[in-house]
């Protein structure tokens, strides 16, 4: 098979992103674009700019991903791009510029749910590296800003299945870090600053709580009585009364809750209010200025809040493989850039003697590199898009 030069295109949130990769597995560029500083005043994406932003980025993202890459719009064998799940306007944004490429230069278009990048940020690292053959039934948790959930996934000839067992009742964990750290006036985006924040705290100072949500399974197994493992080929569909498994969901919204209520009956809110304002006074606060500005009961919340959040991801998700007896873990998305997460997923799963794979820092967060890798296998097996295919919002994967 000759080399194929999939030219991948992201625009689903607040990242604009554009990356010339491979055959699935050289990453030739990888530009990304953020709109970190436009959406900072808000404490979270705005919609609206998010679009704004991407229209302005996707021209020169898209030439800087060529240039570095060596290529040009003539070269590339195909043009793949993000159809969902994210912001319609924004995911708008890359669709148009892909199928304008694509109609223009003649070339294949290929769409990619941005989900399954995420779990191939994974596999064109686990390619790069030759790091031997994949063992299946893989179990993926994809734990981002608007997602916290856990596929099995099954690969037969280039056609990759994927099946949900687990997904959040409510809020996903990135988001949950997002909404505490702006709660508690330590600014945007917060999984990253809390992540620098938290060693500098007690992660045993203040106990939380986690819903623990039942796990029912579709054909009233006990969890544990049974074991998924044959390892032979899983059902494509999501979930429905004709699977069978347990499933692990997650839940959120009630660790925030509880860090509010800490934070009224503690009366932390004046120096909250009091840091937000010193932040916003400083043009680009570093994490040295945010942990200036933080005393030891916040530090302590900080890596209190981490620490369970990450008990939970790791625990549900061991939990999970082991009722699938699964044979490799990938955790991905940009929550898996956290080093307490990555730290106590390799202790926990060497433990139960499962390897644990995660995309380098850099491929954790929304990138084009992922979408372009996930697009290799459709190439493959010429699963192409026509110039009427939309964004889908609220795109499912399976
Ligand atoms: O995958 P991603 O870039 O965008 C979505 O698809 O959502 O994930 C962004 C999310 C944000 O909630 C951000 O706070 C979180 O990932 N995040 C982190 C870290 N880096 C990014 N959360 C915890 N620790 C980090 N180091
Ligand atoms: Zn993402």
């Amino acid at each position: 098979m000759p080399d194929a030069h999939i030219l991948g295109i992201e625009s689903s949130c607040d990242e604009t992103g554009a990356a010339v990769v491979r055959s699935g597995q050289r990453v030739l560029s990888n530009i990304v674009a953020s709109q970190i500083a436009t959406h900072q005043p808000y404490g979270g994406v705005v919609p609206e700019l998010a679009s704004r932003e991407h229209l302005r980025a996707i021209v020169p993202v898209v030439r800087q991903a060529l240039a570095e890459a060596g290529q040009t719009y003539q070269s590339v064998d195909a043009i793949a791009v993000t159809q969902g799940p994210g912001l319609a306007g924004a995911l708008l944004v890359g669709i148009s510029f892909a199928k304008a490429l694509a109609f223009a230069l003649e070339k294949p278009l290929i769409a990619v749910n941005h989900l399954e990048g995420h779990i191939h940020a994974v596999l064109l690292e686990q390619r790069q590296s030759e790091n031997g053959d994949l063992h299946f039934p893989v179990l993926a948790l994809v734990v981002s800003g608007g997602h916290t959930h856990l596929y099995l996934a099954q690969l037969q000839e280039n056609l990759w299945t994927y099946r949900n067992i687990g997904h959040t009742r409510d809020d996903a964990a990135g988001e949950a870090f997002d909404k505490v750290a702006k709660l508690l006036g330590l600014g945007y985006p917060g999984g990253p600053i809390i992540d620098r924040l938290a060693p500098h705290g007690d992660p045993q100072a203040v106990k939380f709580q986690i819903a623990q949500i039942k796990h029912r399974d579709r054909r009233d197994h006990k969890l544990g009585d049974h074991k998924l493992g044959d390892h032979g080929p899983l059902p494509a569909a999501e979930d429905g009364p004709h699977v069978s498994g347990p499933n692990f969901d997650f839940s959120y919204s009630g660790i925030k809750t509880a860090v509010l209520r800490y934070v009224e009956t503690e009366k932390l809110k004046p120096a909250i209010e009091a840091r937000r304002q010193a932040l916003a006074g400083i043009d680009t606060p570093t994490l040295e200025d945010i942990r200036r500005l933080s005393n030891r009961q916040i530090l302590n919340l900080v890596a209190s809040f981490q620490r369970s959040m990450v008990n939970d991801l790791v625990m549900k998700t061991l939990a999970a493989a082991r009722a699938y007896d699964v044979r490799t873990l990938f955790v991905s998305g940009g929550v898996a850039a956290n080093r307490e997460l990555r730290a106590t997923f390799e202790r926990e799963a060497a433990m139960q003697g499962l390897p644990v794979f995660f995309p380098s820092r850099a491929l954790s967060t929304d990138n084009a590199a992922m979408i372009a890798a996930a697009a290799f296998p459709k190439f493959l097996r010429g699963e192409f898009v026509s110039m009427d295919f939309c964004a889908d919002a609220g795109m499912s994967l399976r």
